[in-house]
Parts: C-alpha cells; sequence; structure tokens
C-alpha cells in the first residue's frame, strides 16, 4: 500500500464533519459523470471581523474511500474561510494532508470542489443569507431512495 492509500485510510478511520447539517446556510450537491458518485456539502456562516466566514461544513457522500476522505479534510481545512477564500481553493487545497491525488482520483476531489462551489453560488445570488429551502434539502440516500430502481438495493453503512 503506498503513502497515499495510508492517509485515506487514516482519515477514513475517523472521518470529520460526516452528516447532515440542520442549521445550514447553504447546501451544494453535485454527481461526478465520471463514476456516478453524488457528495452533498453543508456550510454554515458567521461574521468574523466585519467579514462573512464558514464557521462550519460538513457532508454527506455517496462516493468512494477518496472521496469521503477529502471532504473530511476539506470541511476542516473550511473552517474561517471566507467565501472568496474557499471560493478559491482548488480539489487539490481542498486535499490539505491527504497530499497530491493520484491521476484516477482527481475527480474524486473535484467532486468535493463541485459541491463547495455550489453551496458558495447559493449565497452569491441571495440577498439574504439564510437559504433554508436548499439547505433544508431531502437527504441524499433520501433522494436516491426516492429514484432507485427497483432492481437496485441500497445499503447503508454504520457511521
Ligand atoms: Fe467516484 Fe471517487 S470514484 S468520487
Amino acid at each position: 500500500m503506498n503513502d497515499f492509500d495510508d492517509r485515506v485510510r487514516d482519515a477514513l478511520a475517523n472521518p470529520r464533519n460526516q452528516g447532515e447539517m440542520v442549521d445550514a446556510d447553504s447546501v451544494g450537491t453535485v454527481g461526478s459523470p465520471d463514476c456516478g458518485d453524488m457528495l452533498r456539502m453543508w456550510l454554515k456562516f458567521t461574521d468574523k471581523d466585519g467579514q462573512k466566514v464558514i464557521d462550519r461544513a460538513s457532508f454527506q457522500s455517496f462516493g468512494c474511500q477518496t472521496a469521503i476522505a477529502v471532504a473530511s479534510m476539506a470541511t476542516e481545512l473550511l473552517k474561517g474561510k471566507t467565501l472568496e477564500q474557499a471560493r478559491s481553493m482548488s480539489a487539490a487545497d481542498l486535499s490539505g494532508d491527504l497530499g497530491a491525488l493520484p491521476p484516477m482520483k482527481i475527480h474524486c476531489g473535484q467532486l468535493v470542489e463541485g459541491a463547495l462551489k455550489e453551496a458558495l453560488d447559493g449565497t452569491q445570488n441571495r440577498s439574504a443569507l439564510i437559504n433554508h429551502s436548499s439547505a433544508n434539502a431531502p437527504s441524499l440516500s433520501s433522494q436516491i431512495e426516492g429514484n432507485r430502481p427497483s432492481n437496485v438495493k441500497i445499503r447503508l453503512l454504520d457511521a
């Protein structure tokens, strides 16, 4: 096993900020056209020194281990970032201590970046900060369950 796999395994042993955020201000959901995986990210903002910054971030994923590890890392790295700082973060930035993603895993990081950008864009065009309608979007599992073909069985793993 290489170093990257070890770091992903370590991140998965204690994933951070996993799960729906019921008091979120915004949410972004994306699906990967490459693999069909999905990821949703919730953001909660606060004011710091007159600037809107990310107070908390959380995620829910139907994705591979790399996507979960990057999302876990990203939700930690996003704390305290202004919206502009967060918007400028690439998948590589969000991967943090995981290091550079292998070529076959780059889209996994881009899934996290996409969910973040979606959540940030949700705040961009609104005069009101709170976006309750999207922040209270149905969970990924309930959305997938609702559209599930009858011959597909979804088994949720314990968190
Ligand atoms: Fe789909 Fe990683 S293989 S997000």
